[in-house]
């Protein structure tokens, strides 16, 4: 039984207060992030370092006050491990110099367990964080996570970010067989990965669909939900208390035809949460979803916080970004953020 606010908020159970925490909150708006990622050198060097990502794991928990840890990574230690080769460029971001092009590029990738056991830092940090959040005794979670397949085939495929999605676009229309293959290949390789997560001590998993806008609607559930609803049936199977969250970013318009067994539906910015509440309210709780600009005026935040906290009296709601906070945000407004959300929920 668990007595951490955060995961019961997840599980649809009452509270004392809506918990909060924000997407990307460990990371470069914090000063003593970017002291300890000095010290490591640069950011994969980090996420390799179980005991520094353990640290700056922890950081928003003492700096800001959330009331759950994100473990510190990247959703790209994944198919780096699979054998493509991350690096990150400073000013530029993630790089992989041989993106997939073809079955044969696909086909010498590492797979399934092979590649999970691979992750052996990712676990690693999550078994120091569990150690030392129990030590610490003020019941905060550990969330766990992973890209969703989509998100992550379109790096593997484009080699970075990009703004069109052209090549895997080229791709879903004009080679579709193939792209199933990469995300049937990463879909098998996340099962593992996520359940090792679990093993090794997480309490909840975020599963990022960050770039799921890209795709047409009426293909949406056929390139990148169902295999994301196969991963949580999967973990669902095995751990059915381990409370799972769905984040699609951008896509209000499939509001109507969410499906499947996970408990936390991420309510991106552009989605009023409003609809969201209406149509999806009384399935799944909601996660969400204050613009994360606002955060460069502490009178924008109010404005929006005590709208979230009305909307979701009720409760079935955790507080969150709707993406992540950005590096030049002051400190000091992720701190009045955190305490509004805490503060505009209590309950008697
Ligand atoms: O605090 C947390 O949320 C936990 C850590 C975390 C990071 N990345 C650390 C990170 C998490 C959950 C992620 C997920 C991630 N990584 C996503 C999905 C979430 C989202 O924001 O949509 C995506 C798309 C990535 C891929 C990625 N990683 C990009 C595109 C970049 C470069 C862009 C940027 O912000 O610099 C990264 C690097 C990255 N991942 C940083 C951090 C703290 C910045 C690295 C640095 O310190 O310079």
């Amino acid at each position: 039984m668990s007595n951490k606010i955060f995961v019961d908020a997840c599980l649809g159970k009452e509270t004392p207060y809506t918990p909060v925490w924000m997407m990307r909150q460990a990371g470069r708006y914090l000063p003593e992030y970017m002291a300890v990622r000095a010290e490591a050198g640069n950011f994969l060097n980090l996420c390799h370092d179980p005991e520094k990502a353990a640290e700056v794991t922890l950081q928003p928990l003492d700096i800001v006050g959330v009331d759950a840890a994100i473990l510190f990574s990247d959703i790209l230690v994944i198919p780096d491990e699979m054998g493509m080769d991350l690096e990150f460029i400073k000013g530029f971001g993630p790089k992989f110099n041989d993106p997939l092009q073809s079955q044969e590029d696909l086909d010498r990738l590492i797979g399934g367990s092979e590649a999970a056991s691979k992750l052996t830092y990712v676990y690693e940090t999550i078994e120091l964080l569990r150690e030392q959040l129990d030590a610490r005794g003020d019941n905060k979670a550990l969330i766990g996570f992973t890209g969703a397949p989509w998100t992550l085939a379109t790096y593997m495929i484009e080699g970075q970010g990009t703004k069109t999605y052209n090549i895997c676009k080229k791709m879903m229309y004009s080679n579709p067989k193939l792209l199933h293959n990469i995300l049937a290949k990463v879909t098998e390789v996340i099962k593992l990965y996520m359940e090792k997560q679990i093993e090794s001590g997480i309490d909840v998993v975020q599963i990022f669909d960050s770039w799921a806008a890209a795709i047409e609607p009426s293909k949406y559930d056929e390139f990148s939900w169902k295999y994301m609803v196969e991963i949580a049936d999967y973990l669902k199977s095995k751990y059915p208390d381990t409370p799972i969250i769905m984040f699609p970013k951008g896509i209000p318009s499939f509001l109507d035809e969410v499906y499947g067994n996970f408990d936390v539906f991420g309510v991106d910015w552009s989605t009023p949460m409003a609809d969201a509440k209406e149509k999806l309210g009384d399935k799944y709780v909601l996660q969400g979803n204050m613009e994360p600009c606002r955060l460069y005026s502490q009178e924008a935040t109010k404005e929006c916080v005590e709208s979230l906290a009305e909307t979701m009296k009720d409760g079935r709601h955790i507080f969150n970004l709707g993406h992540g906070i950005l590096p030049d945000v002051p400190v000091e407004n992720a701190k009045y953020f955190v305490k509004l959300c805490q503060e505009a929920s209590k309950r008697k």
